[in-house]
């Protein structure tokens, strides 16, 4: 194991966390879907970490497809108005659609990339995602089917998570220390 980066405050998920949560999610994704060949979609680029693990967690016939937007907010906290950046290259009308997310805040640009793609006709869209942030007073936007770990109102980094495209090669979950993102 490599030294914890001096910008991380604390470990939230170490790798074996990470590797057994992963598990778990696979199981159950796979029990789920196991006749229906899901579209898993990932939306760059958070959730690619998240999304190269679960693949291989997941044991009956899948695809997989990637999205990318951009969200006009000012990087920190999303507004919900999202620009479709790349767009799927599959067909989804009748397809079951696992979107998988790093981490669910507000969930409005999850909110929005589903009401998008429910107007395709797929036979179903559902969310995994690896990361739910608790927000006191806040609920999100978004009911994931599946849910790895729930995590304190904090930034979060690593493990495909990044604060100014820093930090998502780290192997764990952490918590960013704030003098990092506060000047
Ligand atoms: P939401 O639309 O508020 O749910 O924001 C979700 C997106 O914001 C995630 O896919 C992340 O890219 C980003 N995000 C939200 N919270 C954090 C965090 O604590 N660390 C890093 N990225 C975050
Ligand atoms: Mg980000």
């Amino acid at each position: 194991m490599g030294e914890l980066h001096p910008d991380v405050k604390e470990v939230l998920l170490g790798e074996e966390d990470i590797r057994q949560i992963v598990g778990r999610m696979g199981e159950e994704i796979t029990r789920d879907y196991a006749d229906k060949n899901p579209l898993v979609v990932a939306v760059l680029r958070g959730a690619v970490v998240f999304m190269a693990d679960i693949m291989r967690a997941i044991e009956c016939p899948m695809a997989i497809d990637f999205m990318a937007v951009s969200s006009y907010g000012d990087g920190f906290k999303s507004s919900g108005v999202v620009r479709i950046v790349k767009d799927l290259d599959t067909k989804i009308e009748g397809r079951d659609v696992l979107i998988i997310e790093d981490i669910l805040d507000s969930g409005l640009t999850l909110s929005y990339l589903i009401n998008l793609l429910k107007g395709r006709n797929p036979a179903s869209v559902e969310v995994a995602a690896f990361l739910v942030k608790d927000v006191p007073g806040n609920e999100p936007a978004v009911k994931p089917r599946y849910v790895g770990a729930h995590v304190p109102d904090e930034f979060i980094v690593g493990y495909g998570l990044d604060f100014a495209e820093r930090y998502r090669n780290l192997p764990y979950i952490g918590i960013l220390k704030p003098e990092v993102y506060k000047h």
